[in-house]
């Protein structure tokens, strides 16, 4: 169920028309349902409870690089989440939005010493290793600052999942994880370490995971590695086994989420450990909106182009992976149908959120949305061409606020310092 419908003819967020959000923020502006982040997370634990017995619930730990606005981590916060941070200023914005450190869960392969000290003393859950160079530092900083650091590893499963060569992580070719060798090496190392408890392993193939057969096939040799390892007297008491929960950007067929439910059930479950894990896209993707408006309905003897006032800088993901994103005019959708490439400001060719694609006839003024950008939207925006990023704003049945203002151009302009050399 989408919770952007059209209601008299003009696009709603669920009881709030999109016309009356643009005309008092603005736009390119990121509007997200309450209702269908609260609705997906509930669909995930649904799945989990009907599997899994009550006293083996997986932790969900809400992967929030997809969308780390504050008033969406409190608003899953408050929804029993709990949090995959992959650096420190998601770890601050976590703990700004009064997560428990106890579900929050650190992972990336690129932990800065600050970062490592940072989560050490906020005392989370567990840090994610990727690499043993990453280990040592966690022993010497931990044991500089007297805490000791619960570690899984990271197990790079060596299999392809995740929909786009750009967005799947557990091949031996990617920079993510250790080999199975490593793995076994790390809890060796971890065990002569003062301050390190290795509690697991954690996996994450991908994103926009499809079938269950992918998480079958990348999680094929866990139950023996964890075998094994207990074999070798290491204590395993947890698995993080990842995000890449899909979401329907146009016509895919996702992912059965009670079948994926079971194959935790049968193969995780008989592991006798915690279980986390951790949903990004799933939760926000279809949540979100970015409202835009039209600048000018561009003719050239080649082609049609909507020109609109969102551009690449806000909504990186067309650009950056092709991706497939629907349009949708906020009102007016009967109007006669034209082919339209719709396109942004940006000073380049690949700032084109659609092409050839077919919608209702639109001119300057008009209002329209991109729908699917509630994940990986706003949390890949930037400032390129000098571009302010775009407000966000949170609905909730009829009431919505601004969830984020609208940069603007004296912040961006106050950042540089020209020296008086120059
Ligand atoms: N856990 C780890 C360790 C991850 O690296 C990721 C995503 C997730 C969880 C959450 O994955 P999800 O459930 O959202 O699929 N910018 C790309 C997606 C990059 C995903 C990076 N890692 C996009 O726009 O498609």
């Amino acid at each position: 169920m989408s919770s952007f419908e059209k209601k008299n003819g003009v696009l709603h967020a669920e009881g709030v028309s999109l016309r009356d959000i643009a005309a008092k923020t603005g736009t390119p502006t990121y509007v997200y349902s309450s209702a269908h982040i609260k609705g997906q997370l509930q669909a995930l634990q649904g799945a989990m409870s009907a599997a899994l017995p009550a006293d083996r619930q997986p932790l969900l730990c809400y992967a929030c690089k997809a969308n780390s606005n504050l008033a969406v981590l409190s608003l899953l916060r408050g929804q029993g989440s709990g949090l995959e941070i992959v650096s420190e200023g998601e770890l601050a914005r976590g703990l700004r939005a009064g997560f428990d450190p106890a579900k929050i869960v650190s992972t990336g392969v690129g932990k800065q010493r600050s970062e490592i000290a940072a989560c050490l003393n906020a005392g989370i859950a567990q840090l994610n290793v990727e690499s043993l160079p990453e280990l040592l530092h966690i022993q010497e900083i931990a044991a500089e600052i007297g805490k000791t650091a619960r570690v899984v590893f990271r197990l790079n499963p060596n299999v392809s999942g995740g929909g786009h060569d750009k967005i799947s992580t557990g091949q031996k070719h990617h920079k993510f994880g250790l080999n199975e060798a490593q793995v076994f090496e790390g809890f060796k190392m971890a065990q002569s370490m003062s301050h390190v408890e290795a509690m697991g392993l954690s996996i994450h193939i991908g994103s926009q995971v499809f079938t269950v057969d992918s998480f079958e096939t990348a999680f094929g040799k866990l139950p023996g590695i964890v075998k094994d390892l207990r074999a070798q007297g290491h204590d395993i008491s947890r698995l993080d086994i990842g995000g890449g929960f899909p979401i329907q950007y146009k016509d895919e067929k996702l992912l059965d989420l009670d079948a994926y439910a079971r194959w935790v059930r049968d193969i995780i479950l008989p592991l006798e450990t915690q279980i986390i894990m951790e949903p990004g896209r799933y939760l926000v993707g279809n949540a979100g909106v970015l409202l835009t408006e039209v600048l000018y309905a561009k003719e050239t003897p080649d082609r049609n182009f909507l020109i609109v006032d969102a551009a690449m800088n806000d909504l990186m993901r067309p650009a950056l992976y092709g991706s497939y994103h629907a349009i949708e005019p906020v009102q007016n959708h009967d109007a006669p149908e034209k082919i339209y490439d719709v396109a942004g400001p940006v000073c380049e060719s690949s700032d084109i959120f659609a092409k050839d694609r077919t919608l209702p006839e639109m001119k300057t003024g008009d209002l329209a949305v991109i729908r699917s950008a509630g994940a990986y939207g706003f949390s890949m925006a930037s400032n390129y061409n000098t571009r302010a990023l775009p407000a966000e704003v949170l609905v909730e049945g009829e009431r919505w606020a601004i969830i984020r203002k609208r940069q603007s151009l004296e912040e961006i302009l106050g950042a540089d310092i020209a020296p008086e050399w120059v």
